[in-house]
């Protein structure tokens, strides 16, 4: 093993200083080639009132070790071994792998970190933490901290709340802890897509950025922090609450999967990396992402058959290739007060059973889809009334409700089975393509027996995923969870798409998307169109920006469509042609975001990895400052290419008006990808709330 170990894949390297017992990641970043250098030669300087010996952050940041920032292991034995002092006691690894192990024999404790590197450049690490001691030992935290240079001098992450979910926040990073916490129980609305820090002023396609994020579904903490000592570090990890862990002799907890992007290229180069990760996986959907009806927005809890019969003929003939039958099919379910816990179909409403609905879909050539919410369990329910200690709580008192909702224990194996049970029978009796798995209500007080059971109840309810695709591997899934409060890579990991919002108000959708796309693909990212005034914010758009927004998402619709004039059914249609002709450079391409000088205008792309073509939309998202716009340039092209530019959307003749046009919309001009990205092209007038889609193909 040479001293300095560095492993490198996609133009990325991670270099480990393992010369000593303290192993410490000297660079992440840039790969620098060989790295020939004493490592002695890399150490610190020591001040005159400091430690006696150079303080670096470890591979493992710890007290022992002079480290002044947050440690990343901390927990106790009832207040002993409180600061271990980790020794490196053995490693592998190969070009881009390396396994450390670490341990303190006095403290009782052993630790290992898996570094490795993807060949999309994206560095994912594993840990555990052993109690190696003879009495239990209370883990508080296991984080798992990557060093950033000091020239990265910015943060950014992301938060939110119920239909508004993913806006970004920035700030200059100074000495201190900016420490972002999620106690929902889930992921959370106001959870970030990553921690990031660059070089000042980094963007979308510029400047150097390094981000975390943490692949996990309950509690967890993100934070930058620089120290007095000039160190700047990165660290993700689950948030434990008291006694939630305690590791009995030889016991293990083995810390959610972190993921770490460098990129050189702004965030659009982070993006790059988790997409390319994501997309190589085995799981990661492939065929076309269909054309989705949610019934959700268009008829609410009112369901009747005949309704649901015409919607779905209506949708076919837009083109709609799923349909998915939202909340308020099962016992009890006419609204939100009851019914969660008993997955039986009413009876009273359903009297044929789902299948008079589910034929009637399939006979016209479509999926077919179901809402469930198997965590969640209505006090007005007869799964409440029979089993009421199956409701998770902190001891014998009830949490706040929420949505009038409670969580069951899923940590209890008797609960857990008869979710599952259920779940699998409505999967066994019913022809179902797809489930839209939905989770409504943060669960700050998970408890099981009397002790906090985030992990426990995290964990069961990926297991009841895991099982469920085991029997039924040919249903995909969705991760709803009132919106976006469970987007993360460690519910990505058993599911194929993510509902992004509760909002399908288009302008709160052009933010949203855009910082959910920053971590995750957009194939996977649900965008619907929305009706005409929007539920959520009761603003009216036009439909081309509504249809233009959903573009860049997995597309669908929520909204009663059998309502809408027939102007609108047939301008949907034609944007429904346009999604289904370019969804594979959706699903496949680069996403570009460019920096436009006019916040008020946001320019979104998707390239094809061979630059082929390419796919952008234009969305004014406010009045500009500007009398006339100001060109758009369109980047990621290839510059050597040629590149027809054509108008996709809005369709019509009153699209783009004489007086606020400009030439190419109708020219269709023949254009170099260099020009095209150096010089840009001038814009149409746009009002507020209305975008333009314009498809760049490469000449032959
Ligand atoms: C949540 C989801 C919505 C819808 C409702 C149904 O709010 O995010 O899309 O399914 O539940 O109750």
């Amino acid at each position: 093993m040479p001293e300095l170990h560095r492993i490198t894949a996609g133009g990325v390297a991670l270099v480990v200083d393992t010369s000593g017992d303290d192993p410490v990641v000297v660079h992440w970043g840039a790969d620098p080639g060989a790295v020939e250098i004493d490592p002695a030669l890399l150490l610190p300087a020591v001040a005159r009132s400091m430690f006696d010996e150079p303080v670096r952050p470890s591979l493992l940041p710890q007290l022992a070790r002079g480290w002044r920032g947050r440690p990343a292991v901390r927990g106790s034995r009832s207040g002993r071994d409180f600061s271990p002092r980790f020794a490196l006691t053995g490693s592998d690894g190969d070009a881009a792998t390396l396994t450390l192990r670490l341990a303190d024999p006095e403290a009782g404790l052993e630790v290992e970190v898996r570094l490795a590197l993807a060949p999309s450049g994206l560095l994912l690490v594993d840990s555990a933490v052993r109690n190696t001691g003879d009495a239990p030992y209370s883990l508080e935290q296991a984080d798992v901290v990557l060093p950033v240079p000091a020239h990265a001098t910015e943060s950014l992450d992301t938060t939110g709340r119920w239909i508004r979910e993913k806006h970004p926040q920035r700030r200059p990073i100074q000495q201190g802890t900016w420490v972002r916490s999620g106690r929902h129980g889930r992921t959370g609305h106001d959870a970030t897509a990553v921690i990031a820090a660059g070089t000042a002023g980094f963007g979308s396609r510029h400047g150097e950025v390094w981000a975390l994020h943490l692949g996990w579904s309950g509690d967890h903490e993100s934070y930058v922090e620089r120290t007095a000592g000039g160190d700047t570090v990165l660290g993700v990890g689950e948030l434990l609450k008291p006694g939630e862990v305690v590791l009995e002799p030889g016991g293990e907890y083995r810390a959610p999967t972190v993921y770490a992007a460098w990129s050189d290229a702004g965030l659009d180069g982070v993006s790059a990396r988790f997409h390319d990760w994501l997309r190589a996986r085995p799981s990661h959907p492939t065929s076309p992402r269909p054309v989705v009806l949610n019934t959700w927005e268009a008829v609410y809890f009112d369901h009747d058959l005949d309704t649901l019969k015409e919607l779905a003929d209506t949708a076919a003939a837009v083109g709609v290739e799923r349909f998915v039958l939202d909340d308020g099919w099962f016992k009890g379910r006419r609204h939100d007060r009851a019914g969660l816990g008993d997955w039986l179909v009413d009876e009273t409403v359903w009297p044929g059973g789902l299948t008079p609905l589910i034929e009637h879909v399939r006979d016209r050539g479509m999926q077919f889809g179901l809402w469930v919410e198997p965590e969640m369990i209505n006090e007005d329910s007869d799964l409440a009334r029979e089993h009421p200690d199956w409701i998770s709580k902190p001891g014998d008192r009830m949490p706040i409700d929420w949505r009038h909702q409670q969580v069951v224990d899923l940590a209890n194996p008797e609960a857990w089975q008869h979710i599952l049970e259920a779940l699998d029978a409505i999967l066994s009796e019913n022809a179902i393509d797809y489930l839209k798995w939905d989770q409504n209500r943060d669960q700050l007080e998970l408890g099981h027996d009397g002790v906090a059971s985030t992990r426990e109840q995290t964990l069961a309810v990926y297991r009841l995923f895991d099982e469920l695709r085991r029997r039924h591997p040919r249903v995909e899934i969705e991760s709803c969870s009132s919106g976006g409060a469970r987007v993360d890579l460690g519910i990505l990991a058993r599911t194929d798409r993510i509902w992004t919002s509760d909002t399908n108000d288009a302008l709160e959708r052009q933010t949203i998307q855009r910082w959910t796309e920053l971590l995750v693909p957009p194939e996977l990212v649900g965008a619907h169109v929305g009706p005409t005034e929007s539920h959520s914010t009761g603003r009216v758009h036009d439909l081309g920006f509504r249809a233009i927004t959903a573009m860049f998402g997995h597309f669908g619709i929520e909204w009663d469509i059998r309502q809408a004039t027939d102007d609108d059914r047939d301008r949907l249609a034609a944007a429904i042609r346009v999604y289904k002709a370019q969804r594979d450079l959706i699903a496949t391409g680069r996403m570009v975001r460019m920096d436009h000088p006019d916040p008020a205008v946001q320019v979104t792309g998707v390239v094809a990895p061979d630059g082929s073509r390419a796919l952008f939309s234009i969305a004014a998202l406010a009045t500009s400052a500007n009398e006339v716009p100001l060109p758009v340039r369109f980047g990621g092209l290839d510059p050597d290419r040629a590149y027809r530019v054509e108008l996709a959307l809005p369709l019509g003749p009153n699209a783009v008006n004489e007086r606020t046009g400009v030439a190419w919309t109708d020219a269709s001009p023949l254009l170099s990808g260099r020009l095209l990205g150096v010089l840009g092209l001038p814009m149409p007038i746009l009002n507020p709330e209305q975008a333009l889609l314009v498809t760049l193909t490469a000449d032959a």
